[in-house]
Protein backbone atom coordinates (compact mmCIF):
# COMPACT_ATOMS: atom_id res chain seq x y z
CA UNK A 1 0.00 0.00 0.00
CA UNK A 2 1.51 3.44 -0.86
CA UNK A 3 0.32 6.60 1.16
CA UNK A 4 -0.27 10.28 -0.16
CA UNK A 5 -1.03 13.06 2.29
CA UNK A 6 -3.14 16.16 0.33
CA UNK A 7 -2.75 19.39 2.34
CA UNK A 8 -5.44 21.58 1.53
CA UNK A 9 -5.51 25.69 2.27
CA UNK A 10 -6.94 28.79 1.75
CA UNK A 11 -5.01 31.73 -0.01
CA UNK A 12 -2.73 32.98 2.79
CA UNK A 13 -2.23 36.64 3.23
CA UNK A 14 1.25 38.37 1.62
CA UNK A 15 2.52 38.25 5.20
CA UNK A 16 6.40 38.55 6.09
CA UNK A 17 6.02 35.14 8.17
CA UNK A 18 5.53 33.64 4.69
CA UNK A 19 6.98 35.57 2.09
CA UNK A 20 10.17 34.58 4.42
CA UNK A 21 10.09 30.88 3.52
CA UNK A 22 10.62 31.92 -0.11
CA UNK A 23 14.12 32.17 -1.61
CA UNK A 24 15.10 34.94 -4.12
CA UNK A 25 13.66 32.95 -7.53
CA UNK A 26 10.75 32.66 -6.00
CA UNK A 27 10.61 36.05 -4.68
CA UNK A 28 11.28 37.01 -8.09
CA UNK A 29 7.87 34.70 -9.07
CA UNK A 30 5.82 36.17 -6.54
CA UNK A 31 6.56 39.54 -7.14
CA UNK A 32 5.74 39.51 -11.59
CA UNK A 33 1.99 37.97 -10.93
CA UNK A 34 0.21 40.88 -11.23
CA UNK A 35 -3.35 40.29 -9.29
CA UNK A 36 -3.24 39.48 -5.66
CA UNK A 37 -4.74 36.55 -5.76
CA UNK A 38 -2.87 35.07 -7.95
CA UNK A 39 0.83 35.80 -5.55
CA UNK A 40 -1.32 34.70 -2.75
CA UNK A 41 -2.08 31.36 -4.88
CA UNK A 42 1.82 30.51 -5.54
CA UNK A 43 2.96 32.12 -1.70
CA UNK A 44 0.33 29.49 -0.39
CA UNK A 45 1.64 26.32 -2.70
CA UNK A 46 5.20 27.12 -1.36
CA UNK A 47 4.20 27.75 2.08
CA UNK A 48 1.82 24.41 2.26
CA UNK A 49 4.86 22.27 0.08
CA UNK A 50 7.26 23.41 1.72
CA UNK A 51 5.77 22.98 5.65
CA UNK A 52 4.76 19.26 4.15
CA UNK A 53 8.58 18.65 2.86
CA UNK A 54 9.53 19.85 6.64
CA UNK A 55 7.34 17.48 7.93
CA UNK A 56 8.16 14.54 6.36
CA UNK A 57 11.83 14.90 6.28
CA UNK A 58 12.15 16.05 9.96
CA UNK A 59 13.89 19.41 8.89
CA UNK A 60 13.12 22.96 9.92
CA UNK A 61 10.80 24.52 7.33
CA UNK A 62 13.50 27.55 6.95
CA UNK A 63 15.90 25.08 5.47
CA UNK A 64 13.26 23.56 2.56
CA UNK A 65 14.93 24.84 -0.34
CA UNK A 66 13.19 23.90 -3.50
CA UNK A 67 15.00 22.83 -7.32
CA UNK A 68 11.84 23.89 -9.37
CA UNK A 69 13.68 23.96 -12.70
CA UNK A 70 10.96 23.14 -15.29
CA UNK A 71 12.22 19.55 -17.02
CA UNK A 72 11.31 21.26 -21.04
CA UNK A 73 13.33 24.47 -20.57
CA UNK A 74 14.82 24.66 -17.59
CA UNK A 75 13.01 27.53 -16.01
CA UNK A 76 12.12 27.60 -12.49
CA UNK A 77 8.40 27.42 -12.79
CA UNK A 78 8.40 23.33 -13.06
CA UNK A 79 7.16 20.33 -10.11
CA UNK A 80 8.99 21.42 -6.87
CA UNK A 81 12.22 18.75 -5.89
CA UNK A 82 14.12 18.51 -2.86
CA UNK A 83 17.46 17.70 -4.07
CA UNK A 84 18.79 14.54 -2.60
CA UNK A 85 14.99 13.37 -0.54
CA UNK A 86 12.66 10.27 -1.99
CA UNK A 87 9.88 12.99 -1.59
CA UNK A 88 7.42 13.80 -4.59
CA UNK A 89 5.08 16.58 -4.61
CA UNK A 90 2.51 18.30 -6.61
CA UNK A 91 1.17 21.43 -6.05
CA UNK A 92 -2.30 22.60 -7.65
CA UNK A 93 -4.29 26.03 -7.21
CA UNK A 94 -7.97 27.04 -8.77
CA UNK A 95 -9.85 29.80 -7.29
CA UNK A 96 -9.71 29.81 -3.51
CA UNK A 97 -8.51 26.82 -3.24
CA UNK A 98 -4.47 25.28 -2.76
CA UNK A 99 -3.15 21.95 -2.18
CA UNK A 100 -0.54 19.73 -2.33
CA UNK A 101 0.00 16.20 -2.46
CA UNK A 102 3.40 14.28 -1.23
CA UNK A 103 4.47 10.65 -1.42
CA UNK A 104 7.65 8.89 -0.43
CA UNK A 105 9.20 8.72 -3.61
CA UNK A 106 6.24 7.52 -5.91
CA UNK A 107 5.39 10.01 -8.98
CA UNK A 108 2.56 12.33 -7.84
CA UNK A 109 0.32 14.54 -9.56
CA UNK A 110 -2.69 16.61 -7.92
CA UNK A 111 -5.03 18.67 -9.47
CA UNK A 112 -8.18 20.88 -8.57
CA UNK A 113 -10.62 22.91 -10.33
CA UNK A 114 -13.41 25.22 -9.56
CA UNK A 115 -16.61 23.50 -10.92
CA UNK A 116 -18.55 26.68 -11.02
CA UNK A 117 -17.67 27.24 -14.41
CA UNK A 118 -20.14 25.87 -17.23
CA UNK A 119 -18.75 22.76 -19.48
CA UNK A 120 -19.62 24.17 -22.71
CA UNK A 121 -19.50 21.65 -26.05
CA UNK A 122 -16.50 22.86 -27.16
CA UNK A 123 -14.58 22.44 -24.02
CA UNK A 124 -16.22 19.13 -23.86
CA UNK A 125 -15.30 18.07 -27.28
CA UNK A 126 -11.75 18.99 -27.05
CA UNK A 127 -10.76 17.16 -23.61
CA UNK A 128 -13.31 14.17 -23.40
CA UNK A 129 -12.62 10.78 -25.71
CA UNK A 130 -15.90 10.11 -26.74
CA UNK A 131 -16.91 7.06 -24.28
CA UNK A 132 -16.55 10.27 -21.94
CA UNK A 133 -18.67 12.18 -24.33
CA UNK A 134 -21.20 9.78 -23.93
CA UNK A 135 -21.41 9.47 -20.43
CA UNK A 136 -22.49 13.27 -19.92
CA UNK A 137 -25.07 12.92 -22.48
CA UNK A 138 -28.76 13.70 -20.48
CA UNK A 139 -27.15 15.35 -17.45
CA UNK A 140 -28.61 19.01 -16.53
CA UNK A 141 -26.01 22.11 -16.95
CA UNK A 142 -24.49 21.42 -13.41
CA UNK A 143 -24.49 18.08 -13.33
CA UNK A 144 -22.60 18.20 -16.25
CA UNK A 145 -19.79 20.78 -15.13
CA UNK A 146 -19.20 17.88 -12.09
CA UNK A 147 -18.90 15.20 -13.97
CA UNK A 148 -16.33 17.30 -16.69
CA UNK A 149 -14.53 18.81 -13.92
CA UNK A 150 -13.92 14.66 -12.37
CA UNK A 151 -12.68 14.04 -15.58
CA UNK A 152 -10.82 17.19 -16.48
CA UNK A 153 -9.32 16.83 -12.76
CA UNK A 154 -8.50 13.16 -13.18
CA UNK A 155 -6.36 13.55 -16.88
CA UNK A 156 -4.70 16.72 -15.59
CA UNK A 157 -3.58 14.79 -12.31
CA UNK A 158 -2.21 11.96 -14.43
CA UNK A 159 -0.43 13.97 -16.39
CA UNK A 160 1.22 16.18 -13.53
CA UNK A 161 2.51 12.80 -12.34
CA UNK A 162 4.56 11.82 -15.43
CA UNK A 163 5.59 15.43 -15.26
CA UNK A 164 4.40 16.06 -18.71
CA UNK A 165 1.52 17.90 -18.14
CA UNK A 166 -0.60 18.92 -20.61
CA UNK A 167 1.47 17.81 -23.20
CA UNK A 168 0.07 14.78 -23.53
CA UNK A 169 -2.86 14.82 -25.78
CA UNK A 170 -6.17 15.07 -23.48
CA UNK A 171 -7.83 12.40 -25.36
CA UNK A 172 -5.45 9.88 -25.67
CA UNK A 173 -7.06 8.31 -22.28
CA UNK A 174 -10.28 7.64 -20.97
CA UNK A 175 -11.04 7.50 -17.22
CA UNK A 176 -14.29 5.05 -15.98
CA UNK A 177 -17.71 6.60 -15.37
CA UNK A 178 -17.47 10.11 -13.89
CA UNK A 179 -19.60 8.96 -10.99
CA UNK A 180 -17.69 5.35 -10.57
CA UNK A 181 -14.35 5.02 -8.52
CA UNK A 182 -11.55 6.79 -10.67
CA UNK A 183 -9.53 4.58 -12.81
CA UNK A 184 -7.43 5.21 -15.92
CA UNK A 185 -9.36 2.20 -18.34
CA UNK A 186 -7.48 3.25 -21.72
CA UNK A 187 -4.26 5.14 -22.41
CA UNK A 188 -2.50 5.53 -26.09
CA UNK A 189 0.36 7.73 -25.06
CA UNK A 190 3.16 5.80 -23.71
CA UNK A 191 3.77 7.86 -20.57
CA UNK A 192 0.89 6.33 -19.10
CA UNK A 193 0.52 2.60 -18.57
CA UNK A 194 -3.22 1.71 -17.11
CA UNK A 195 -1.57 -1.59 -14.98
CA UNK A 196 0.90 1.32 -12.93
CA UNK A 197 -1.43 4.16 -12.44
CA UNK A 198 -3.48 4.56 -9.51
CA UNK A 199 -5.88 7.65 -9.04
CA UNK A 200 -8.79 8.98 -6.81
CA UNK A 201 -11.35 11.79 -7.10
CA UNK A 202 -11.09 13.83 -3.45
CA UNK A 203 -13.51 15.26 -1.43
CA UNK A 204 -11.32 18.99 -1.29
CA UNK A 205 -14.26 21.63 -0.82
CA UNK A 206 -17.53 22.30 -2.33
CA UNK A 207 -17.96 23.83 -5.22
CA UNK A 208 -14.29 22.23 -6.10
CA UNK A 209 -13.25 18.78 -8.53
CA UNK A 210 -9.83 17.46 -7.58
CA UNK A 211 -8.20 14.13 -8.03
CA UNK A 212 -4.61 12.61 -7.46
CA UNK A 213 -2.73 10.27 -9.43
CA UNK A 214 0.52 8.10 -8.54
CA UNK A 215 2.19 5.89 -10.71
CA UNK A 216 2.27 2.51 -9.07
CA UNK A 217 0.93 -1.02 -10.11
CA UNK A 218 -0.06 -0.92 -5.92
CA UNK A 219 -3.19 -0.10 -4.04
CA UNK A 220 -2.77 3.26 -2.67
CA UNK A 221 -4.11 4.97 0.41
CA UNK A 222 -5.09 8.77 0.31
CA UNK A 223 -5.17 11.31 2.95
CA UNK A 224 -6.77 14.34 2.81
CA UNK A 225 -5.99 17.64 5.58
CA UNK A 226 -7.26 21.10 6.17
CA UNK A 227 -4.28 22.58 6.85
CA UNK A 228 -4.63 26.24 8.68
CA UNK A 229 -1.65 28.35 9.52
C1 LIG B 1 1.53 21.60 -15.20
C2 LIG B 1 0.28 22.13 -15.86
C3 LIG B 1 -0.62 20.93 -16.15
C4 LIG B 1 -0.35 23.13 -14.89
O1 LIG B 1 -1.75 23.16 -14.93
P1 LIG B 1 -2.70 24.30 -14.29
O2 LIG B 1 -4.03 23.69 -14.12
O3 LIG B 1 -2.56 25.54 -15.07
O4 LIG B 1 -2.08 24.66 -12.89
P2 LIG B 1 -2.08 23.92 -11.48
O5 LIG B 1 -2.35 24.98 -10.47
O6 LIG B 1 -2.91 22.68 -11.42
O7 LIG B 1 -0.57 23.43 -11.37
C5 LIG B 1 0.48 24.35 -11.32
C6 LIG B 1 1.65 23.67 -10.63
O8 LIG B 1 2.08 22.54 -11.38
C7 LIG B 1 3.46 22.33 -11.13
N1 LIG B 1 4.05 22.00 -12.44
C8 LIG B 1 4.59 22.81 -13.36
N2 LIG B 1 5.01 22.10 -14.43
C9 LIG B 1 4.71 20.80 -14.16
C10 LIG B 1 4.88 19.59 -14.88
N3 LIG B 1 5.46 19.56 -16.09
N4 LIG B 1 4.44 18.45 -14.31
C11 LIG B 1 3.87 18.45 -13.10
N5 LIG B 1 3.68 19.58 -12.37
C12 LIG B 1 4.09 20.73 -12.91
C13 LIG B 1 4.03 23.59 -10.48
O9 LIG B 1 4.33 23.28 -9.14
C14 LIG B 1 2.87 24.57 -10.57
O10 LIG B 1 2.70 25.39 -9.43
P3 LIG B 1 3.71 26.56 -9.02
O11 LIG B 1 4.13 27.20 -10.30
O12 LIG B 1 2.94 27.45 -8.12
O13 LIG B 1 4.83 25.86 -8.32
C15 LIG B 1 0.55 22.85 -17.20
O14 LIG B 1 1.18 24.10 -16.94
C16 LIG B 1 1.49 22.06 -18.08
O15 LIG B 1 1.04 21.16 -18.76
N6 LIG B 1 2.81 22.36 -18.06
C17 LIG B 1 3.87 21.50 -18.59
C18 LIG B 1 4.02 21.50 -20.09
C19 LIG B 1 4.48 22.80 -20.61
O16 LIG B 1 3.69 23.66 -20.90
N7 LIG B 1 5.78 22.97 -20.80
C20 LIG B 1 6.30 24.14 -21.43
C21 LIG B 1 6.85 25.10 -20.42
S1 LIG B 1 8.44 25.55 -21.02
Amino acid sequence: MIDCVVWWSAPLPNEQRFLRLLDETEHGRHVAYRQELDKQRFLTGRVLAKTLAAERLGRAVEAIRFDSACEDCGKPHGRPKVPGADLMLSISHSGDLIGVAATSGTPVGLDVETAKRRADNSLIEYALSPAEQQALHGLTDDERATAFFTYWTRKEAVMKATGKGLKIPLQSITFSAYDKPAELIVSSDSALDPARTRLKDLKARDGYRAAVALLTSEDINVTEVDREF
